[in-house]
């Protein structure tokens, strides 16, 4: 198989300028293209401006899992733009080390089952022999899997919706944790949670209910962080446009790229911020939780899904609208 090419048929672009020109370096990590379905997604500098030029993560050691797409992708980009050497660790072996070798000699590519614990051990190890030292630790790998009702569910798809999406995100804490002591030196741990953990109706139960631990794990790690400067955050995306969202609908890769650009026209307008989500809003989020500007941020939950939350999808407010007008009207005619 070609090396350049990927699983699902593209191959990750990065926009570059000169090599070691200043378009080189502001153009490089601007812009990068998602592996499976083609989306490009705008990063922190495109989005701020040259005003926002500080290195917020310089010589900062950062892994971040779930980073051959979506999400992960767009926030190892981001971590390298702001001087960090990033890890990059995923189940997939060519979009992953694509990838890496797209994004520059600060980044790394590891091929991880995040569900086999050894294998997390020895990315952590890994990322400590490389560069020196672990910083930052962005737990993202996740995928909805079983999407049966509660009523419907069975013991085993219950078990391997867990087993990536809450197991695997523990025992990252506890490899993460083992190297800060070791090392003598706090870090920042993120963990990616989702709105599902909140309201029911965004994905499938066992995925929701994975979600709602992941709070409880963050919290209990900060908490076992107490003095020693290490933080643990949740970021939770709201419906954000990655190549999570098609299988989920029965899309075949193929089609991905399309669909997700009728979903964000569809939905743009439904959001309060008044555009679909995108993987550079939750890197952005992650930089920030990551960087020493959120210092002072440990235990949280911090909601990135353009308002979602802030308000009720549900239609009962609608519905007794509507009864009072038409009680306001019958009132009038008696
Ligand atoms: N897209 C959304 O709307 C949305 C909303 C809320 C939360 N999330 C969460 O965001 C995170 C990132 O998802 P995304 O939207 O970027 O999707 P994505 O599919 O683009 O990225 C997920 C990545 O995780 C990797 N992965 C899956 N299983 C793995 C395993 N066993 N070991 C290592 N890597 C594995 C995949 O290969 C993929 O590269 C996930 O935790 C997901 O649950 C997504």
């Amino acid at each position: 198989m070609d090396q350049n090419r990927l699983r699902h048929g593209h191959q990750p672009a990065v926009v570059r300028g000169r090599p070691g020109s200043r378009a080189d370096h502001v153009a490089v990590r601007s812009r990068v293209r998602c592996p499976r379905c083609g989306f490009s997604y705008r990063l922190f500098r495109e989005t701020l401006g040259d005003s926002m030029s500080a290195q917020l993560l310089d010589r900062k050691v950062a892994i971040i899992t779930g980073a051959a797409s979506g999400m992960g992708l767009a926030t190892a980009a981001t971590f390298l733009e702001h001087g960090a050497k990033v890890v990059l660790a995923d189940i997939q072996q060519d979009a992953g080390q694509t990838a890496a070798d797209q994004l520059g000699p600060a980044a790394r590519f590891r091929r991880v089952d995040v569900t086999d614990a050894d294998q997390l051990e020895s990315l952590v190890q890994y990322a400590a022999d490389e560069f020196g030292s672990l910083d930052v630790l962005f737990s993202n790998a996740g995928a909805a899997c079983d999407l049966s009702p509660v009523a419907e569910l069975a013991p085993e798809g219950l078990r391997r919706t867990l087993a990536l999406n809450l197991d695997a995100h523990a025992a990252a804490h506890k490899f993460a944790l083992r190297q800060f002591r070791r090392q003598g030196r706090a870090g920042s741990i993120i963990t990616t949670a989702s709105i599902a953990a909140l309201q029911a109706g965004w994905n499938g139960a066992a995925y929701s209910m994975a979600k709602a631990a992941v709070l409880a794990l963050v919290r209990q790690t900060a908490l076992e962080s107490k003095g020693t400067g290490t933080r643990s955050n949740a970021i939770l995306p709201g419906a954000v446009l990655t190549p999570m969202i098609p299988p989920m609908f029965g899309i075949a890769d193929a089609d991905a790229s399309r669909f997700l650009s009728r979903v964000s026209a569809a939905i743009g307008g439904q959001t309060l911020i008044g555009r679909a989500g995108l993987a550079s809003d939750i890197a952005n989020a992650a930089l920030f939780l990551a960087s020493d500007l959120s210092s002072w941020i440990t235990g949280a939950d911090l909601t990135v899904d353009g308002g979602a939350m802030a308000f009720t999808k549900d239609a009962t407010v609608d519905l007794i609208t509507q009864v009072a007008c038409e009680f306001a009207s019958d009132e009038v005619r008696e």
